[in-house]
């Protein structure tokens, strides 16, 4: 039974209760993450824990740790769940919501205690070869709200979206708003459109992915030519390489797009390269070298 974190207490998952008043049951009010942790060191902790902050900026809550709290507590639920990772390999999931209430009201209730979660989920190790056989995605209107850079427990529409995905035997549905390309519905998405790298810039559109920033990063070291640009659905129907990409998903080859074949129908050289790039950063993360 794996263990959990839940208001200050560590305790086995079926134990873990909330009050069906918590906001976050209601209302979907609060806010996540999910950090992933390769042979218990976690990847980017410090960005995560930083968009954790604008999240709970964005919905005007206070944050109820500090950092280093934070960080003591993930230190602690990675050594309760030692055998929790197929591989060592893990991802911390946290959720803050607003709390409970004595009633239900859509109005901000007075000060009570924000609710912390936290639980650790195996992440399968990374198989370049199965990778590589990449996977089917669509495209579909964006129908989320305007505010998609904060990382909202409220996940209706990503999750429909997602649904839709799988109903046509696909594995992500890759988002339009106004003919732009702007993410997938649990995913940031890349597109190689004449030999460049290209991926969303920032803004309520999207996520700001932690996988997406380091790729952009790692593309920049490595001479990749790159560029956080809107690129229309027009240019990602013609790109050579599409990519999904998150902290659980890693570098994912989209091969199949709306039923047709991308490009050859087979993941393409950069991927390839940028798949080894970031497998390296994982070996210097795992052995120490880097944060
Ligand atoms: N989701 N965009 C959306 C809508 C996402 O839900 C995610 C990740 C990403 C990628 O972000 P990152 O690289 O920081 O993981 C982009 C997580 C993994 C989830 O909901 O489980």
């Amino acid at each position: 039974m794996s263990q959990v974190y839940l208001n200050g207490e560590y305790l086995p998952l079926n134990q873990a209760k909330i009050s069906v008043l918590d906001r976050g049951f209601l209302f979907a009010d609060g806010v996540y993450e999910v950090i992933p942790a390769y042979g218990g060191r976690m990847l980017r902790v410090q960005e995560h824990l930083q968009r954790l902050q604008n999240s709970l900026d964005a919905i005007r809550l206070e944050n109820p740790l500090s950092n280093q709290q934070w960080l003591a507590i993930f230190e602690k639920i990675l050594a309760l769940n030692p055998n929790e990772g197929v591989g060592e390999d893990v991802s911390i999931y946290l959720q803050v919501t607003r709390g409970v209430a004595a009633v239900r009201n859509h109005g901000f209730p007075g000060r009570i205690n924000q609710t912390v979660f936290i639980m650790v989920n195996a992440m399968a190790p990374v198989d370049k070869e199965k990778l590589r056989a990449g996977v089917s995605a669509i495209t579909l209107d964006d129908i989320r709200w305007k505010a998609c850079n904060v990382k909202s427990i409220s996940l209706l529409g990503n999750i429909l979206l997602r649904q839709q995905a799988h109903d046509n035997d696909s594995a992500e549905s890759i988002l339009i708003n106004e003919g732009l390309v702007t993410e997938g519905a649990a995913s940031n998405v890349f597109a190689v459109i004449n030999d460049v790298l290209v991926t969303a810039p920032s803004g309520s559109r999207l996520l700001p992915g932690i996988t997406r920033d380091l790729i952009v990063e790692l593309a920049r070291e490595h001479n990749i030519p790159c560029e956080e640009r809107d690129f229309t659905e027009a240019e990602l129907l013609s790109a050579s390489e599409i990519w999904l990409t998150s902290s659980t998903k890693e570098i994912l080859p989209v091969v199949e797009l709306n039923g047709k074949p991308v490009a050859n129908g087979k993941s393409g050289p950069i991927w390839d390269k940028m798949i080894d790039i970031y497998q390296a950063c994982k070996v210097k993360l795992r052995s120490g070298e880097s944060s």
